[in-house]
């Protein structure tokens, strides 16, 4: 049996990740695979309390990537180890590449800072694949204008999402054999196809 994967899905709000995560786990589960999916920040009693504060309260952007690594660290502990180490692929909508692009890249917390915290929390964990769903932000505005409520996030300007998306391409230079990119403005079923190859190949 292959070994069990740590998989994440990343991109802006309206890139369409939630719905395709779905999809990309059934098809693992119908080959078989015992697939947990999970969310962040949230994925825990605890991450989810927090995930309510971080999606509704203003605060500094310090104090929002503290929280995130937080939820984070209780996630790892609580959930994703736990489940790797049972034979469980885990498919998580977002981690900490969120962290880079949304605080780093969208709010300016410095690189460094960012960098301290990934290692305190997960110095020994990286994911074994992440799909990056990238996407004009113009396509992905378009798209959440459809949602009746938008959180903190989703309201921000589209000059903060183009800095996300720019620091999640920079993820993707710097991690280029743990990435795949997928061009998300495509129709779903060619995004499927691509994520087909992908299942195939890992
Ligand atoms: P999201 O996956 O977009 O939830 P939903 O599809 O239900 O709207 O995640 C919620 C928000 O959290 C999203 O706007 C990005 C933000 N976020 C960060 O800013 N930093 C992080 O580290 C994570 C994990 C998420």
């Amino acid at each position: 049996m292959k070994k069990a994967k740590f998989i994440t899905f990343e991109g802006i709000d309206g890139a369409g990740k939630s719905t395709h995560l779905a999809w990309f786990a059934e098809t693992l589960r119908q080959r078989g695979i015992n697939v947990l999916v999970t969310r962040e920040p949230g994925g825990t009693p605890l991450g989810e309390h927090l995930r309510s504060i971080l999606l509704s309260q203003p605060m500094h952007a310090e104090t929002e990537a503290l929280l995130m690594f937080a939820a984070r660290l209780q996630h790892i502990e609580q959930v994703i180890r736990p489940a790797l180490q049972q034979g469980a692929w885990v498919v998580s909508d977002r981690f900490s590449d969120a962290s880079f692009a949304y605080q780093g890249g969208g709010r300016g917390v410095a690189l460094a800072k960012l960098e301290q915290l990934e290692y305190w929390v997960h110095a020994d964990l990286q994911p074994d694949l992440t799909l990056l769903f990238d996407i004009p932000v113009a396509v992905a505005r378009q798209r959440l204008s459809n949602n009746v409520t938008l959180d903190r996030f989703e309201q921000e300007k589209s000059v903060f999402f183009d800095r996300v998306r720019q620091a999640y391409l920079e993820r993707y230079k710097k991690y280029p054999q743990r990435f795949a990119l997928i061009d998300a403005a495509q129709t779903p079923d060619q995004v499927k196809v691509e994520l087909e190859k992908i299942i195939v190949s890992i």
